[in-house]
């Protein structure tokens, strides 16, 4: 099979049953994505599918031959930070950081959705713009854990990306 990551192609030999998450890191050698529980609770593991943000260690591998995948690898590098990783860096967003390739990744996806107009379960209203108060960035941003609850960082961080961010 093939999987196209960062804007290349990848010829892969996995078994069917491998998760999208095992691909990436085992097969691919893209460690950024984390495995925090292997189960969908923690979101360590965001990766973004035709731009739309999802735990790849809930999908497998085979059923995305055809798609755009971006991992934090391929928002930005060194020297070429992504506003978003770059937000993160000038507030402190993390601590150990192993959450944070997912926090990054989710937010890049949680601020496409929330362009959309997609209503949270904070929103005031299921359809038009919804402010993107603190309490947006963290309802849209609860699926991502932070065992070192660097919260108060993250949201800073995610609010002051959020007008830097490309559409
Ligand atoms: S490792 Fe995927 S949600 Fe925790
Ligand atoms: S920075 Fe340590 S788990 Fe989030």
């Amino acid at each position: 099979m093939q999987l196209k990551v960062n804007g290349s192609a990848h010829a892969l030999d996995v078994d069917i049953r491998t998760s999208l998450l095992d691909a990436l890191r085992d097969h691919l050698g893209l460690t950024g994505s984390k495995k925090g529980c292997d189960h969908g609770q923690c979101g360590a593991c965001t990766v973004l599918v035709n731009g739309r943000r999802i735990n790849s260690c809930l999908t497998l591998a085979v059923m995305h031959e055809d798609d755009e995948i971006v991992t934090i690898e391929g928002l930005g590098q060194p020297g070429n930070l992504h506003p978003m990783q770059q937000s993160f860096l000038e507030h402190d967003g993390f601590q150990c950081g192993y959450c944070t390739p997912g926090q990054i990744t989710s937010a890049v996806g949680m601020l496409e959705e929330h362009r959309a107009g997609w209503p949270s379960h904070a929103s005031q209203a299921l359809d038009g713009a919804q402010e993107l108060t603190d309490a947006e960035i963290s309802e849209r941003m609860s699926g991502n854990i932070c065992r070192c609850s660097c919260y108060p960082n993250i949201v800073d961080a995610i609010r002051d990306a959020a007008g830097k961010v490309r559409p």
